[in-house]
């Protein structure tokens, strides 16, 4: 008996990083995953792989969360192949970094449309089909920057200060119905988003950590699980901090 047997979970930006990790421990409690990246196949191919050894079914859809035809044809895929999507991981994120005075418009655009507007787009093509169940599960990657904020990513920050915002909103609106709504805010994870990181920051970001050492994705992952499955049955518009002590609530 695993945690998440049978059921069909959506996890977008699944190709890399924090949502691989989610869709594998997913695959592992017995769920059947959906992987939905902007990237294509062959990005995907690793995860994909992952996912077939341990034996649970997956369908990769192209998907870009930030474009309402690409969603709502990534939920028909989801739905047409399944059947049903129970849980929804709204993971798929970008990272751009310029002092707001010089912040190109598109930069923000671009962050905020993947961040933010893909969550409510995702969460939207997917969420009826779980009330009319009366059952789901939402989860939202947003980011400690979005509680404590950070210089030069003001686009990145406001986008994730909004994913918090827009759990609470959908918590209350759905919970009540059989569908929690709940965000993780991971602190900083070993993952390519932090490649393009100067080794000065690493070094002053490592120096203010509580922990004195970035997380890594299996430290972000079982809260992933955690609400996805009954163990996670009372937390409602919640924001989860795996973040090694960035922030202390
Ligand atoms: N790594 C960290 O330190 C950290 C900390 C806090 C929060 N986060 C958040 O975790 C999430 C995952 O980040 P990660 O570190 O694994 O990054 P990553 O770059 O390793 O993975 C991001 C994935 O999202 C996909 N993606 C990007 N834009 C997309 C779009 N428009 N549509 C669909 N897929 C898209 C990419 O192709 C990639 O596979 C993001 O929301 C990020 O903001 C990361």
């Amino acid at each position: 008996m695993n945690k998440l047997d049978d059921r069909v979970a959506v996890v977008t930006g699944a190709a890399s990083g924090i949502g691989k990790g989610i869709a594998v421990a997913f695959a592992r409690e017995g769920a059947k995953i959906v992987v939905a990246d902007r990237s294509d196949a062959s990005a995907a191919a690793d995860v994909i792989a992952m996912i077939e050894e341990i034996g649970s079914e997956v369908l990769f859809v192209r998907t870009d969360v930030s474009d309402e035809a690409s969603v709502e044809a990534m939920a028909a895929a989801a739905l047409e192949r399944f059947g049903r999507v129970d849980i929804l991981v709204n993971n798929a994120g970008i990272f751009t970094e310029s002092l707001l005075e010089n912040m190109p418009v598109e930069d923000w655009d671009r962050v905020v449309g993947v961040n933010l507007r893909g969550v409510f787009l995702c969460s939207r093509a997917l969420v009826g089909q779980m009330l009319e169940r009366g059952d789901g599960r939402i989860i939202n990657i947003a980011s400690q920057l979005g509680q404590i904020g950070g210089t030069s990513v003001a686009h990145y920050v406001a986008s994730k200060a909004g994913v918090i915002g827009l759990t609470k909103a959908l918590a209350r609106e759905v919970s009540h119905r059989g569908v929690l709504v709940n965000a993780i805010a991971p602190g900083p994870i070993e993952t390519p988003l932090l490649d393009s990181e100067t080794e000065e920051w690493r070094a002053a970001k490592l120096a203010e950590l509580p922990i004195r050492r970035f997380g890594t994705v299996d430290e972000v992952t079982p809260t992933a699980v955690l609400l996805a499955s009954a163990d996670g049955s009372y937390y409602v518009g919640q924001t989860l901090g795996p973040n090694g002590g960035d922030v202390m609530l």
